[in-house]
C-alpha cells in the first residue's frame, strides 16, 4: 500500500529509492564504524583524529537523515533499523578492540574512498530519473571528498 504519493513516475521513484535507501545504510554504517574508531584508537596521534572522527560521525548522521526524509517524500519508507544495516553494510571498517592511530587513518581513507565510489556510481544512475536526488548525493560527495582529503594527508610518511 502507498500511503505517501510520489511526484516521481514508477521507474524514476524506484532508481531514487534505491540510490537513498543504499546511501542511508552507508551512511549509518559509516556514522557506527567511526564512533567505533572514535573509542578505540590509540597512539601518539590520538587527539587531532578522535575529533576529526566526530566530524565524520556528525556529517554522516546528518546526511542520513536528509536522505532518508528525501526518500520519505518520495514515496520510499526509509529502512535504518539495525538488522537491515548489518545484513546490508559493505564499506570496510575497523577492527575489533584498540586500534593504533596510523591504522585507523588507512581503514578510513579506504572506507571514504569506497563510499564515494558508490555514491559517484549513484550520482551517474539518478541524473535522468531524478535531478533533486541528484544534488543531495552530489552534496554528501563533496563532504565526504573533503573528509577522505583530511585522512589521506594524515598519511604523509614521517623521515
Ligand atoms: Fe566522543
Amino acid at each position: 500500500m502507498t500511503v505517501v504519493k510520489s511526484t516521481l513516475p514508477d521507474d524514476a521513484r524506484r532508481v531514487a529509492g534505491a540510490a537513498l535507501q543504499d546511501t542511508l545504510v552507508d551512511l549509518l554504517g559509516l556514522s557506527l564504524t567511526g564512533k567505533q574508531a572514535h573509542w578505540n584508537i590509540v597512539g601518539p596521534r590520538f587527539r587531532s583524529i578522535h575529533l576529526q572522527l566526530d566530524e565524520v560521525v556528525d556529517a554522516a548522521r546528518s546526511f542520513a537523515d536528509t536522505v532518508a526524509e528525501r526518500a520519505a517524500a518520495l514515496g520510499v519508507p526509509p529502512d535504518g533499523r539495525p538488522e537491515t544495516i548489518a545484513a546490508a553494510f559493505r564499506l570496510p571498517g575497523p577492527k575489533d578492540g584498540w586500534i593504533r592511530d596510523e591504522e585507523v587513518v588507512a581503514v578510513m581513507v579506504e572506507a571514504l574512498r569506497t563510499a564515494i565510489a558508490r555514491l559517484r556510481e549513484r550520482i551517474e544512475a539518478t541524473d535522468g530519473p531524478d535531478p533533486v536526488t541528484q544534488d543531495l548525493l552530489i552534496g554528501i560527495t563533496s563532504e565526504l571528498e573533503k573528509q577522505r582529503w583530511m585522512f589521506e594527508a594524515e598519511n604523509w610518511p614521517r623521515d
